[in-house]
C-alpha cells in the first residue's frame, strides 16, 4: 500500500465556480478515488484562497467585513463539490487559523534564516493580478502574463531571496523528470529559467491593503497573497504541528493545477520550500484550458459554463465522465455542448449502457437469472480474461502516468471488447442448442464478470452509475469496499448471483436546444464510430481557415527558446512574422527562399515576447516533423483550398 497526496488549487474565494474550477477539482477526485480503489491511503485537498486586493475591495463594495464577505462566498465552492459529489478529505481556508499561524512561523523562521530582506523597490505593479514586474518584464508596456495595465509604484517592500536558489532549481528540474509534467510544461519553466531570476517582493503595506496576513516582524505589512496562499499545502497536512501526520502525507505526490499558475508553482514554491529546508513535491501537473468557442472563460466575455446547470440536467456522472475523457492531460480542449451529448451518448448510452443492459437481459432470459458455475478454464472464456487483464494493465500504467483521460479509453477497450464478445458468440444461438449448454453458460459467466469489473473500474469516475450497474448485477457487496487489485485473478464473480434488471442505467440524451442548429443528428443505430469520426467538422467550419502560400523570406532563432525560430515571411502582399516550434527540426538558414503553407486568420500570439501573425503547417510523427509545401512554385498569397 502506497500513499498519495493530491491537491487543487484553491481556488479565489471570490470567483464565481465555473467549469474550469469543476475540471481541476473532479480530476483530483478521480486521481484520488483510484488510488484508494487501488488500497493507497489517499489524502486530497482543496480550498479557497481568501486574501489580497480582489476580496478586500468586493467586501468594501458590499459594506462587509471582509472575514464576513469570505464565510458568505466560500460556500458557493462548499456546496458545488458537494453536488458533483467530490471526495476531498479537507478543505482548507487561507484564513484560517491553522493556516495563518502557520504562515507566520514560516516567515518568521526564513527571516531568521536571512532569506528575506527588507528592500526599497521601484517597479510596476498590476492591480488586478496583484504582482510586480520589473520594466524589462513588461511587454508592450503591459503585464507580460494577463496583458493587463500597469503602474509605477516605489515603496519600501521585504523581499524573499529567491534568486539565490536559481540554480540549484534548475538542478532538481532536470534531475527529476517527473516533477514539471507534461514535458511541454517543463520546457516552459526551464526556459524561463534561461533569464536570471530575480527576488520576490512577498509584502504589502497595510496603506494599500490590510486584507491579508500581518507579517510578524513588521506590523505595517501584509503578506503576498501567494506567498501566503501556496502554503496552504503544508499546514493542511500539518506542518509544524504536534504527530506524524507531516511527515506522512509531505511531499505530495501531485499539485494538480492549470498552466495558468505554473510559474508560482514551479518557481516560487520549489524556492520557499527550499527556503525552509523541506522536500518538494514528487509532480506539479499542469493540465491545459477549458476553452467556449475557442475563447478563454472569463465573466467579461459572458462565455462562462456553470458546471451545475449541466450537472443538473444530464446527471453528475455523465457530467464527471465527459469532463476526464474529453481533455487530453496538457492540451486545451474546447466546450461545446454537442460533444457532450454525443460522448454522452456512443460511450455511455450505446457503448456501456448497451451491453450492460444485453447481459443482465441475456442472464434473465437464458439463465433464470442466475451467474452460472463455470470452469474457468473453459475456452470461451480466454477471450474475456485477456481483455480484462490487458485492461487492468493499462489502467495501472495511465495511473501512475496521471493520465485519467488514459485510463478511461483503456476501460473502454474493455466495454467495446464486450460488445464484440457478444456479437462473436451469439448467446441467441447458443440458447437454442442443448448441446452448446456450457457454450452458453461460459459466454453469459464472461459477460458479467466483465461488468462487474468494469463496474468497479468506473466507480472512480461515475461513483453514482456503477452503485446502479452494481444492483442491476445483484451484487451483494459493497462496490465501495472492492479493490481493483483484487479483480484479479480474474473470475471472482459468485455463481448464483442474481441479477436484477432495471431500467437503462444510462439512457440516451437529446441534443439540449442551446447547442448550435448545425449540429449533426445522432445517428440511431449503435454507430461504433471511431473516434475521428466523432469530431467531424462541417464544410462551413472548414471554410473559416484561411490557409494560404508563402515564402519565408528570414528566419532566426528565438533567443532562450531552443525550439523556436522567427519567420518572416511573404504572402505577396504583406508580410508576416511567425514564431514557429521547428528549430530542433531546421536550420534557419536552411528555410530561407522556401515556400510553406500558413494559416493566416489565427488570432495573433506572443511567444516569448515575440508576436506570432499566423501559424505555418507541418506533419509530425515519431520519425520527425516536415513542413507543407506545394509540389511545385506559386505565387506567394495564393489561396489553398
Ligand atoms: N488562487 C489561485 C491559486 C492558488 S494555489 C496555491 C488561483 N485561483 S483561481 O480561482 O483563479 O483558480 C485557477 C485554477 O482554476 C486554474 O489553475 C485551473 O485549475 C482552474 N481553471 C480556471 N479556469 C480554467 C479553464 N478555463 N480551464 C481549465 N481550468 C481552469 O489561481
Amino acid at each position: 500500500m502506497g500513499k498519495f497526496y493530491i491537491t487543487t488549487p484553491i481556488y479565489y474565494v471570490n470567483d464565481e465556480p465555473h467549469l474550469g474550477h469543476a475540471y481541476t477539482t473532479v480530476i483530483a477526485d478521480v486521481l484520488a478515488r483510484y488510488h484508494r480503489t487501488f488500497g493507497d491511503s489517499v489524502f486530497f485537498l482543496t480550498g479557497t484562497d481568501e486574501h489580497g486586493q480582489k476580496v478586500e475591495q468586493a467586501a468594501k463594495s458590499k459594506q462587509m467585513n471582509p472575514q464576513e464577505h469570505c464565510d458568505e462566498m466560500v460556500v458557493r465552492f462548499k456546496s458545488l463539490w458537494e453536488s458533483l459529489n467530490i471526495s476531498h478529505d479537507d478543505f482548507i481556508r487561507t484564513t484560517e487559523p491553522r493556516h495563518t499561524k502557520i504562515v507566520k512561523q514560516i516567515l518568521q523562521s526564513i527571516y531568521d534564516a536571512g532569506e528575506i530582506y527588507a528592500d526599497d523597490y521601484e517597479g510596476w505593479y498590476s492591480v488586478h493580478d496583484e504582482r510586480f514586474w520589473t520594466e524589462k518584464d513588461l511587454i508592450g508596456g503591459k503585464d507580460p502574463v494577463s496583458g493587463r495595465e500597469v503602474i509605477q509604484i516605489s515603496e519600501r517592500n521585504y523581499f524573499f531571496k529567491m534568486s539565490q536558489h536559481q540554480e540549484w532549481l534548475v538542478n532538481h528540474i532536470e534531475t527529476h523528470p517527473k516533477f514539471i509534467q507534461p514535458t511541454s510544461r517543463r520546457n516552459e519553466i526551464l526556459g524561463f529559467l534561461k533569464q536570471p531570476l530575480g527576488d520576490l517582493c512577498i509584502s504589502r503595506p497595510k496603506s494599500r491593503l490590510e486584507w491579508g496576513i500581518e507579517l510578524p516582524f513588521d506590523s505595517d505589512y501584509v503578506c503576498y497573497v501567494w506567498f501566503d496562499a501556496l502554503i496552504n499545502y503544508i499546514t493542511a497536512p500539518g506542518y509544524l504541528k504536534e504527530g506524524d501526520a507531516f511527515t506522512h502525507w509531505w511531499p505530495a505526490s501531485c499539485h494538480l493545477i492549470g498552466k495558468d499558475i505554473l510559474t508560482t508553482h514551479c518557481v516560487y514554491w520549489p524556492t520557499m520550500l527550499k527556503a525552509m529546508g523541506l522536500p518538494l513535491p514528487e509532480t506539479v501537473l499542469g493540465h491545459g484550458w477549458w476553452l467556449v468557442d475557442e475563447q478563454k472563460m472569463s465573466k467579461s466575455l459572458g462565455n462562462v459554463i456553470r458546471p451545475l446547470e449541466l450537472a443538473e440536467k444530464y446527471g453528475v456522472d455523465g457530467f464527471r465522465y465527459f469532463l476526464v475523457r474529453e481533455m487530453v492531460l496538457g492540451l486545451d480542449s474546447s466546450f461545446g455542448g454537442k460533444s457532450f451529448v454525443q460522448r454522452y451518448n456512443y460511450d455511455l448510452a450505446n457503448d456501456l449502457g448497451n451491453v450492460l443492459n444485453r447481459t443482465v437481459v441475456m442472464t434473465q432470459r437464458y439463465l433464470e437469472g442466475k451467474a452460472p458455475a463455470v470452469d474457468l478454464s473453459h475456452p470461451s472464456l480466454e477471450f474475456p480474461r485477456h481483455q480484462a487483464e490487458k485492461t487492468l494493465a493499462g489502467v495501472r500504467k495511465h495511473l501512475e502516468e496521471l493520465n485519467p483521460n488514459g485510463m478511461l479509453e483503456a476501460i473502454w477497450e474493455l466495454v467495446r471488447s464486450a460488445n464484440k464478445y457478444v456479437e462473436i458468440q451469439g448467446p441467441w444461438n447458443l440458447a437454442k442448442d442443448p448441446l452448446r449448454r456450457s457454450d452458453l453458460e461460459a459466454t453469459m459467466y464472461g459477460l458479467l464478470e466483465t461488468m462487474r469489473q468494469l463496474a468497479v473500474l468506473v466507480f472512480p469516475v461515475m461513483p453514482g452509475k456503477a452503485m446502479e450497474m452494481w444492483r442491476q448485477l445483484g451484487m451483494n457487496v459493497e462496490l465501495s469496499e472492492q479493490k481493483i487489485d483484487r479483480l484479479e485473478p480474474w473470475g471472482g464473480l459468485a455463481a448464483g448471483t442474481q441479477v436484477a434488471p432495471g431500467d437503462p442505467v444510462f439512457p440516451r440524451i437529446e441534443m439540449p436546444e442551446w447547442v448550435d442548429q448545425d449540429a449533426q443528428p445522432l445517428p440511431k443505430e449503435d454507430p461504433k464510430m471511431p473516434n475521428e469520426q466523432e469530431n467531424l467538422i462541417s464544410f462551413k467550419e472548414f471554410q473559416k481557415l484561411k490557409l494560404k502560400v508563402a515564402s519565408i523570406v528570414q528566419a532566426d532563432r528565438v533567443e532562450g527558446a531552443d525550439r523556436l525560430l522567427k519567420l518572416k515571411v511573404s504572402l505577396g502582399s504583406e508580410e508576416r512574422q511567425l514564431v514557429a516550434g521547428v528549430a530542433e527540426h531546421y536550420d534557419p538558414d536552411a528555410l530561407v527562399g522556401r515556400q510553406i503553407v500558413v494559416l493566416t486568420n489565427l488570432e495573433p500570439a506572443t511567444i516569448r515576447g515575440v508576436e506570432s501573425q499566423g501559424m505555418l503547417l507541418a506533419a509530425s510523427s515519431s520519425d520527425g516533423l516536415a513542413l507543407l509545401q506545394p509540389d511545385h512554385g506559386l505565387p506567394d498569397g495564393s489561396e489553398v483550398r
